[in-house]
């Protein structure tokens, strides 16, 4: 692969990661009792934390960085919602398998298997909690 697809896999890549970190925290104001805003919150976090690795990787290769487009989704609906993050958290799961097959470096592949494990705890937990609505065992104490 060309350094310069490489550049903008890694761009995109770390584009999901700032938009799905924006989102967590959106959707902690808006959404769930306290210990899903909790969660909510941790997936932020582990998201930011995936976009700074992004962004090592990219400097690693001297990679000049544009404009990163960040935007919040329509979160009205959290059950809706839920289906497309889990969506998302799949897709970033195939995301870093592909990326350890791209990347040559064994620290850089290590990050990938890394994230791709909290990813994938990512998509089982939003699974649990969107299974827990369609039940009917969750009161969303949106206002
Ligand atoms: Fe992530
Ligand atoms: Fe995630």
């Amino acid at each position: 692969m060309r350094n310069g697809d490489m550049i903008e896999v890694l761009q995109q890549g770390l584009q999901d990661e700032m938009n799905s970190a924006f989102q967590y925290i959106a959707l902690a104001g808006r959404h769930g009792d306290l210990e899903q805003k909790q969660d909510f919150l941790r997936y932020a976090a582990d998201e930011l934390t995936h976009a700074q690795k992004l962004l090592q990787v990219l400097d690693a290769m001297q990679a000049e960085i544009g404009e990163i487009p960040v935007s919040l989704e329509d979160q009205d609906d959290l059950y809706l919602f839920l289906i497309e993050y889990m969506a998302r958290e799949e897709a970033a799961v195939f995301y870093y398998e592909a990326l350890e097959n791209l990347l040559q470096l064994p620290d850089m592949q290590r990050m990938c298997r890394e994230i791709r494990g909290e990813e994938q705890l990512h998509l089982r937990q939003i699974r649990e909690l969107y299974q827990h609505i369609k039940e009917g065992g969750v009161h969303d104490q949106k206002q």
